[in-house]
């Protein structure tokens, strides 16, 4: 079944397609396509799945040769000199105004693809069709784009919205456990956050979300889609709201960088980052310590990782913290929850408690 969600901003509004099999045959959702300039960015890993389809869709349109840039696979990819050679590319082949960006791949093809797209000639409209769990429910909605600079990850970017995000679910069947897992981390975010019914849903349903059930899929997708598009429409440039998208995520940096971007996953850090933001929201009596064992349960459930080693250096990870892109005058800021589906962010210079809000787990535990 196929479903459409509006991300509504005026004249940058735009359609959210979301239809299982959309990939191998999707002329409807192209056909405004048809004699415009196009090119595609994707890396090799999701070219050798999903380009051959894609191509022969646009033919249809009489769309033929039309020009792919594939980027190395891998976050350290997503990169200026990337960004340089991809506007060489498209500059060398005269690419004017007039052409339309087509990112097909993971965030991190999106993101650069975005950023490109931003930036080439001052804004040209792209196109997201977003192939993993992550970039379906999040990445691609929403128009933060961005590329890594050795002192930080997203330091350089714009906030730039796609003309249409095309999602096919069943892309989700080729993607590697480790990745799939790591977006269920983000989907149990938008529940935490906003929709306690979404992780009841979860919470009762996990086995068949950990056998990639179709249907089941396109409606979690929809589901987290439509709350990302609610907030976005609210506050798109995150001066407010769109903050609590961030929930679990000051910790989940902090983590991430430590480990030097190596030992997790986002989804897997943003993970442990919504048991650290719930212990916070527990020992300020915002939320219920039943919360928190509902929360490490169905992480468990799931097979996410709920807690990080307790030989991590807290000290260090506090330091990350201090840098997060959304304090404010030195002051770490952090999204808590008030229940399970209502959260909020605010102020916390108790440095004691968020260091111990870290759920360090024993050595003889794995996780
Ligand atoms: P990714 O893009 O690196 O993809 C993960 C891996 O899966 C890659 O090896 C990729 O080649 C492979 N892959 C992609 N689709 C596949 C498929 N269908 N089958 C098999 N393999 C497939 O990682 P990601 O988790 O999608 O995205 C992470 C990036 O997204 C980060 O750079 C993060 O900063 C960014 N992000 C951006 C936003 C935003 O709002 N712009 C939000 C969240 C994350
Ligand atoms: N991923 C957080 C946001 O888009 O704001």
């Amino acid at each position: 079944m196929s479903q459409q969600i509006l991300v509504d901003l005026a004249e940058n509004s735009y359609p959210i397609e979301i239809e299982a099999g959309l990939v191998k045959h999707s002329p409807v959702f192209l056909s405004h396509l048809k004699d415009k300039k196009l090119f595609i960015i994707s890396n090799p890993t999701v070219s050798e799945l999903y380009l051959e389809k894609l191509l022969g869709n646009l033919k249809q349109f009489q769309l033929e040769d039309v020009p792919v840039y594939l980027m190395p696979d891998g976050e350290q990819y997503k990169n200026l000199q990337q960004f340089e050679q991809i506007i060489a590319r498209m500059l060398s082949l005269n690419l004017g105004r007039d052409t339309i960006i087509i990112a097909l791949g993971g965030g991190v093809v999106g993101d650069l693809a975005g950023f490109v797209a931003a930036c080439y000639q001052r804004g040209i409209p792209f196109i997201q069709i977003p192939t993993t769990l992550l970039a379906q429910i999040d990445a691609s909605v929403g128009g933060k784009t961005a590329v890594n600079h050795p002192m930080g990850k997203n330091m350089i970017g714009a906030f730039h919205q796609p003309q249409q995000v095309l999602i096919d679910p069943e892309t989700l069947l080729s993607l590697p456990q480790r990745e799939y897992l790591a977006g269920i981390g983000e989907a149990l975010k938008y529940g935490l956050l906003a929709d306690e019914a979404l992780f009841e849903w979860m919470e009762a349903s996990m086995d068949k979300f950990l056998q990639r059930d179709l249907p089941i899929l396109e409606k979690l997708i929809a589901r987290c889609c439509q709350i990302k598009a609610d907030i976005v429409a609210e506050d798109e440039k995150e001066s407010g709201k769109r903050a609590l998208l961030n929930l679990g995520h000051s910790f989940a940096h902090a983590i991430e960088a430590q480990t030097h971007y190596r030992q997790y996953l986002h989804g897997e850090a943003v993970a442990i980052g919504l048991h650290a933001a719930m212990k916070v929201s527990v020992a300020m009596n915002k939320s219920q310590q039943t919360h928190l064992q509902r929360l490490v349960s169905l992480l468990e459930k799931s097979g996410l990782p709920s807690t990080i080693p307790s030989s991590m250096d807290v000290e260090q990870l506090f330091l990350h913290m201090k840098k997060d892109k959304k304090n404010k005058a030195g002051k770490i800021r952090i999204v808590i929850n008030h229940a399970i589906g209502d959260a909020e962010l605010i102020t916390c210079d108790d440095e004691a408690l968020i260091k111990s809000s870290f759920p360090l787990r024993s050595a003889s535990f794995h996780n």
